[in-house]
């Protein structure tokens, strides 16, 4: 059971939007679970899609985890500026947000979430041979290494501008919202935009 959308308050959505990413971090069946991370590179823009670990609507952060030598990793410590998308056909709700990313490996971040990666999971940071680099058969990506810890990282996002758009039968519906602080000021400030 979804709860429900109210698109008549501007000024509700931002919480709605951050119990809607919270509850997709904990249920593997939400879509909004795996969202696609688009950064950027030198010679352009990358894409891929990857599982929610976890959200702080209160710091506007969310963490991601992915092999530490995965290409995305280099590409975020480089251009920490990046760009997410999430989309819920149930709902036909679309979530882009901007922000920046830190990559953590080998630190405080890293080894709280990895306390919390269960057994099965670990292995997937256990690859002997690090995502992307050529390999002869599709076992050879398989054989591990190691106790996985050391290759593991995590992505942590904060976010800066969230936009959300509704497909609705009696007409679509845009709103944006940008982090405003300073000066005692520190919320979502929304302006709805033509779909
Ligand atoms: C459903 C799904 C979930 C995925 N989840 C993750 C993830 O949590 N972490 C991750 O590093 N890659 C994940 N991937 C794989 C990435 O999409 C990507 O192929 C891989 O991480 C290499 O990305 P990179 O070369 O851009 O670093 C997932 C792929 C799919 C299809």
């Amino acid at each position: 059971m979804h709860q429900p959308w109210n698109f008549e308050s501007l000024d509700a959505l931002p919480a709605r939007i951050w119990t809607e990413l919270s509850a997709a971090a904990g249920d593997v069946a939400h879509p909004w679970r795996t969202p696609v991370l688009s950064t950027a590179t030198p010679s352009g823009p990358d894409a891929r899609v990857i599982v929610l670990r976890s959200v702080d609507p209160a710091a506007r952060t969310w963490t991601c985890f992915s092999d530490a030598r995965a290409p995305k990793m280099k590409q975020a410590s480089e251009q920490p500026e990046c760009v997410w998308v999430f989309y819920d056909p149930r709902t036909q709700l679309q979530l882009r947000a901007r922000g920046r990313v830190t990559v953590h490996r080998d630190d405080e971040v890293s080894a709280a979430a990895w306390a919390g990666v269960p057994a099965v999971n670990a292995v997937n940071y256990r690859r002997r041979v690090a995502p992307g680099i050529r390999i002869g058969t599709p076992s050879e990506g398989w054989e591990t290494c190691g106790d996985g810890e050391s290759q593991f990282g995590v992505l942590r996002f904060e976010a800066r501008e969230m936009e959300l758009l509704a497909l609705n039968p009696t007409g679509h519906v845009r709103a944006r919202f940008l982090w405003q602080s300073g000066e005692g000021v520190a919320c979502w400030r929304g302006t709805w935009v033509a779909p």
